[in-house]
């Protein structure tokens, strides 16, 4: 047995408000806490989005009550709302910025939007942008002119990562996250599973395989396992879509990733492609002193390095159900999770109550 402190993921969709069908702050916490994560920091990309006292304050009181574990809630950026979201900015995880995806009321187009929130945002936390190849070029640039943290949500891209690496040595204040499936799939969701592995070479088809950003080429994947040491996070972007979504008109992209994290980076480790270190690293004392979380006392996690078994959505707590991962095989199991001194979680049992689960920003 092993055991690890509690892990933070830095980017997790909950649904809350607006498409609770898909997750909510119920089910999603849920999720974190079989996953062994024991804090997540919420997207606001819901419906309406999270952009302003009203929307912030009704989220956080659903998340009271529901909550199963720690958490704290993005506020996001618009075109408008650059003075308000900076006087809300210690009640909220941090900043998103949507540069030029279409989020309804979170696009933000025009650069002189982005400089706003540049200017406004205190640099307590974070600005959050995505990683859209060139945009993410020129947010960089803008925090540098305006000397403010940007941290960038999940890297897929060799010119990603390069670009990074440079920003990095020359003291730009830059980190940045990758998720699971951009480290394990490929293009088309072709498993980039070790060498030997038959269990799960069949790829995903259709909307399945629809997430943003893409997935890459096995060059941009190879880069970012080369690069691991620019790499300050790992984040799941947790994006949970119903199965007849994923399989119908217009899939939405996304995939569920808090039930698989853990179980898919202990493969790498029992592969020898990764360290403990390295997750505890990029899963706990890079987020917490990247966003400034607090230290979750008397809160571990508690694995079974050697229990191998095949990942099944079935099996999980998740409200989509399903998993871009179905049927792989890993070695890795999270047995335990006590949070804060309470059991929360154990073979397969979520313990913890909603509403156990505490704002760290509250
Ligand atoms: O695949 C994705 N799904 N990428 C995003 O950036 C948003 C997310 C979602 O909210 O579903
Ligand atoms: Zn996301």
């Amino acid at each position: 047995m092993i055991k690890l402190p509690g892990l933070i993921d830095p980017h997790v969709h909950l649904r809350e408000p607006g498409a609770t069908h898909k997750e909510d702050y119920d089910t999603g916490t849920a999720s974190a806490l079989a996953g062994g994560v024991t804090m997540v920091l919420a997207m606001p990309n819901t419906k309406p989005p999270i952009f302003d006292q009203a929307t912030l304050s009704a989220v956080l009181a659903t998340a009271k009550t529901k909550a199963r574990c720690d958490y704290a809630q993005y506020i996001g950026a618009g075109p408008e709302n650059a003075a308000e979201v900076a006087r809300l900015a210690s009640q909220a995880a941090a900043l998103k910025m949507y540069l030029d995806s279409t989020f309804g009321q979170l696009r933000l187009d025009d650069m002189t939007l982005w400089m706003e929130h540049f200017r406004l945002w205190p640099d307590a936390t974070p600005i959050v942008t995505h990683s859209e190849s060139r945009s993410m070029a020129a947010a960089i640039w803008m925090a540098q002119l305006f000397d403010k943290p940007i941290h960038i949500a999940h890297i897929s891209l060799r010119e990603e990562v390069l670009l990074i690496k440079e920003a990095k040595a020359r003291g730009i204040k830059v980190t940045c996250e990758v998720c699971p499936h951009h480290l394990f799939l490929a293009d088309g969701g072709i498993p980039l599973a070790p060498a030997g592995c038959d269990c799960c070479s069949g790829g995903l088809s259709g909307g399945r395989a629809e997430v943003r950003p893409r997935l890459a080429t096995k060059a941009d994947v190879d880069a970012l396992w080369a690069n691991l040491d620019v790499i300050d996070c790992f984040a799941t972007d947790h994006a949970p879509h119903t199965l007849a979504e994923k399989d119908g008109e217009n899939p939405p992209p996304g995939f569920p990733g808090l039930e698989t994290l853990l179980p898919l980076l202990l493969t790498a480790v029992s592969e020898g492609r990764l360290t403990i270190d390295q997750i505890i690293e990029k899963s706990v004392t890079n987020p917490r002193r990247i966003f400034k979380l607090p230290e979750q006392p008397e809160t571990w996690v508690e694995v079974d390095e050697n229990a191998r078994y095949e990942i099944r959505a079935a099996e999980m707590h998740s409200r989509c159900g399903w998993t871009p991962f179905e049927g792989w095989q890993v070695k890795g199991r999270v047995t335990r999770v006590v949070l804060r001194g309470q059991e929360a979680y154990k073979d397969g049992k979520i313990l913890a109550e909603p509403g156990f689960g505490v704002n760290i920003r509250g």
